[in-house]
This record gives C-alpha cells, sequence and structure tokens, in this order.
C-alpha cells in the first residue's frame, strides 16, 4: 500500500491514464454478480447464471444497473479439445454457453467468464497461456461480454510452479499483455471488458488502464471484517488511479454470509461505492435477507458510484482528527461528483458521533452555505456542518451541493 501521504492528498483532482482498450466499456464502474463467493466450482453452471438473472429483473437490480452475470472459475472441462478448444462441462452447460448468453441478453443484461494468465487457472482448469487469440476467439462466438483473468499457474522462479507463485519469473504485465492484446484483435466484432485479476501485484493501479478497464488490488475480500479493513484502507492511497475506462477493482461485495453484521454490510457497500469500485454482488440472491436486499439497492449510493466524472473518494483529515492508522478504516472521505461532493464517514474504529465542517472537506471549501442528503437515513440538512451518531462499524454516506 502506498504511505498515508499519498492518501491524504487535498487535492482531489485526478488525471486520465492512457487507456488501451478504448473501445467505450468501462467508462462508469461495472455492475453486477459473480458466481465464486456463492459456490465456487459449483456454481459455475447455466443454472446458476439463469436463475440469477431471473432475479436481478424480479429483484428489481437490472433496473438499478446491475448487469453483468459473471461465471467464475470451474465452468469448463479439466482440459482442451483435439483442436485445442476449451470445452464448457456439459454437466453443467447443457446447451452450451451460446445458449445461455444469448438468453442473457435477450434480457437486456451482459454475460462475464473467467480466464487465467497461467496454464492452469487456480483451481486446475485449463489456463489460457499460449492460447490467449484462439481462445478469444471462442468467447466472441459465445457472445460473452467480460472477461476476468486471474494469475494462477503463471511463469515462476519456482518449479514446478505453484498455484499462487511467491516468487514470479517477471512482472505479471509480460503475461496480462497477450490477451490484452488478443482483445485489441477482436476489438472491432466485439467491445469486451477486461478485468485484471492480478491480486494488485506490480501496482497494478499504475497501468491496469494501458491493459484493462478494471484490476483487482487486493489478494481476495474473504468476506470477513478484517477483509473489509484490509481492502478498504488500501482503496485510500490508490484513488487517483480510478478514472473513466479504468477502475480500481476492490473485490466483490461480500454480504449476506453471516460474517459481516448489518453495520459491515453497510461500511462494506457504502466504502465501495464512494471508491468508485465495481459493485458486484458475491451471494446467493435466492437467499438474500431484507436487511442485505436494502443495502444493495440504495438507488442514492448507486447513483454516486455511477457518477460521470468516475473519481474516486478519498480521505482527508480535518483540523483536529487524529492521524490515519494504517490498515483501519479512517473516518473521514471525501470525492468529487458531476453535481456536488460525496462525504463518508466511518466508524470503522469506535461508535460515536462524527461530524463534518464543510469548509474542512476538499472540493467544497470557502464560504457559503451547503444543502446535503444522507444516502442510509434519508435524513436531509442546510448549512455549514452535519453530524451524526454512527453505530461501531457502519457508515454513513452524504451529498452535499453548494447552494
Ligand atoms: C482467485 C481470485 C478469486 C477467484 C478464484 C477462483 O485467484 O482472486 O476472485 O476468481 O481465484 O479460483
Amino acid at each position: 500500500m502506498k504511505s498515508w501521504k499519498v492518501a491524504l492528498l487535498p487535492a482531489l483532482a485526478n488525471t486520465r491514464l492512457t487507456v488501451a482498450l478504448d473501445n467505450g466499456v468501462g467508462l462508469k464502474p461495472h455492475m453486477g454478480w459473480s458466481s465464486w463467493n456463492v459456490a465456487q466450482c459449483n456454481a459455475a453452471s447455466a443454472r446458476y447464471a439463469l436463475a440469477t438473472a431471473d432475479k436481478f429483473i424480479s429483484l428489481g437490480l437490472k433496473d438499478l444497473g446491475y448487469e453483468y452475470i459473471n461465471i467464475d472459475d470451474c465452468w469448463s472441462t479439466k482440459s482442451r479439445d483435439s483442436s485445442g478448444r476449451l470445452v464448457p462441462d456439459p454437466a453443467k452447460w447443457p446447451n452450451g454457453i451460446k445458449a445461455v448468453t444469448d438468453r442473457i441478453h435477450s434480457m437486456g443484461l451482459k454475460f462475464g467468464l473467467y480466464g487465467c494468465a497461467g496454464d492452469k487457472t487456480c483451481a486446475g482448469y485449463p489456463g489460457n497461456e499460449g492460447h490467449e487469440r484462439g481462445d478469444v476467439d471462442q468467447l466472441v462466438s459465445w457472445g460473452v461480454d467480460f472477461w476476468k483473468y486471474d494469475n494462477c499457474y503463471t511463469p515462476c522462479r519456482q518449479n514446478p510452479r505453484p498455484q499462487t507463485c511467491t516468487s514470479p519469473a517477471g512482472s505479471t504485465k509480460t503475461w496480462y499483455a497477450p490477451m490484452r492484446d488478443a482483445i485489441l484483435g477482436v476489438q472491432n466484432t466485439k467491445k469486451l471488458h477486461f478485468n485484471l485479476c492480478n491480486w494488485g501485484r506490480d501496482e497494478v493501479w499504475t497501468w491496469g488502464a494501458s491493459y484493462g478497464h478494471s484490476w483487482r488490488m487486493s489478494v481476495d475480500n474473504w468476506g470477513d471484517w478484517a477483509s473489509v479493513e484490509r481492502i478498504g484502507s488500501a482503496a485510500a492511497g490508490i484513488y487517483q488511479h480510478s478514472a473513466p475506462g479504468g477502475f480500481n477493482d476492490l473485490d466483490m461485495l461480500y454480504l449476506g454470509s453471516s460474517k459481516l453484521n448489518t453495520n459491515q454490510e453497510k461500511l462494506h457497500f457504502g466504502l465501495w461505492a464512494i471508491t468508485k469500485s465495481p459493485l458486484v454482488l458475491g451471494l446467493d440472491l435466492e437467499k438474500i435477507s431484507n436487511s442485505t436486499l436494502d443495502i444493495i439497492r440504495n438507488k442514492g449510493l448507486i447513483d454516486i458510484n455511477q457518477d460521470s466524472l468516475g473519481k474516486a473518494a478519498t480521505t482527508f483529515r480535518p483540523p483536529g482528527a487524529p492521524a490515519p492508522v494504517n490498515g483501519k478504516i479512517y473516518p473521514y472521505w471525501a470525492g468529487p461528483l458531476s453535481d456536488g461532493v460525496v462525504v463518508g464517514l466511518c466508524a470503522g474504529t469506535s461508535a460515536g458521533t462524527y461530524s463534518v465542517n464543510f469548509k474542512d472537506v476538499p472540493g467544497l471549501g470557502g464560504s457559503g452555505s451547503y444543502e446535503w442528503r444522507e444516502m442510509y437515513t434519508g435524513q436531509t440538512g442546510k448549512g455549514t456542518s452535519a453530524s451524526f451518531n454512527i453505530g461501531l462499524h457502519d457508515m454513513r454516506v452524504i451529498k452535499v451541493m453548494k447552494v
């Protein structure tokens, strides 16, 4: 992680990075669902994909912007066919993949698949190394819209290559480039979203935009509070690298698993939303509780996440506030919106009263009066400050506009 000095830069301006896959995709953080945290390999099937697509409609998620149905590891058979092609596991895809993408497209949704830059996927299925262009041609023929690309069994000084290499034989860039180029090669036929999943190695946020549209900036979200702290706090130091066409991916929203309480789920969702992470549900929509559903359907937060400016919030330190602690969620966050400023207040380490004077907020400053609205409670107010009692690990997110 970058130092807090970087995280606390007062200026929230960021610059557009060189976008290599400038194909009109990924101009906002992508929203959707992924099979992985639902039932790992067992969820990589047509049954889960289609049931989830139905839920996107019936739960109103599609109307809120959730779009991608992404199947993760384990969707193919364990080996390629005699022509070197990937084979969808017939037990999981009885009618093949195209039948599923056609159905999903007919519902106005998009479909994603998963591959790996090494010679095997993390779960031991065929990887894409050395097959990049042929595999992308297959994806295009199936109508796939999104491609997550993992980092297991990649070139390594250890022999044989382990699943997770601790001594890589080079930069991950080396093995992400051929897939990027293959995707560029089909650009005229298919605009694929390319999601890099190199777990934040080699400071991917500094070069991810010239390789893909989004990049995982950490190892996995394991669904517990410690993961929310680890990933959420690290997002502060790399905020300036997110912009339309390329976003830091804080990993799936691991809600509804009972590892987080409601306050923690609210902070998890709220922080991912304001830092402009993709909002990808990692949960079983057949089993979702009403309280989790309320969180993922918070339109105010979704609108902030999808704001056209595409600038991520980061931490700021009001006068008298304590210094940030590495790995802990800092209380004060802010980021610019096309029509105002978002301020996040996080009770990451203790419950209490959290107040903000708008003159201390980067992007607000100066004199004047403001109107604000809080996204979880619906509270509104006017004036030069706002104050909230916040329970442990809960969050308040206000949109502030000058009047
Ligand atoms: C990990 C990745 C996870 C999931 C898993 C599948 O490397 O970070 O998000 O894709 O592999 O095996």
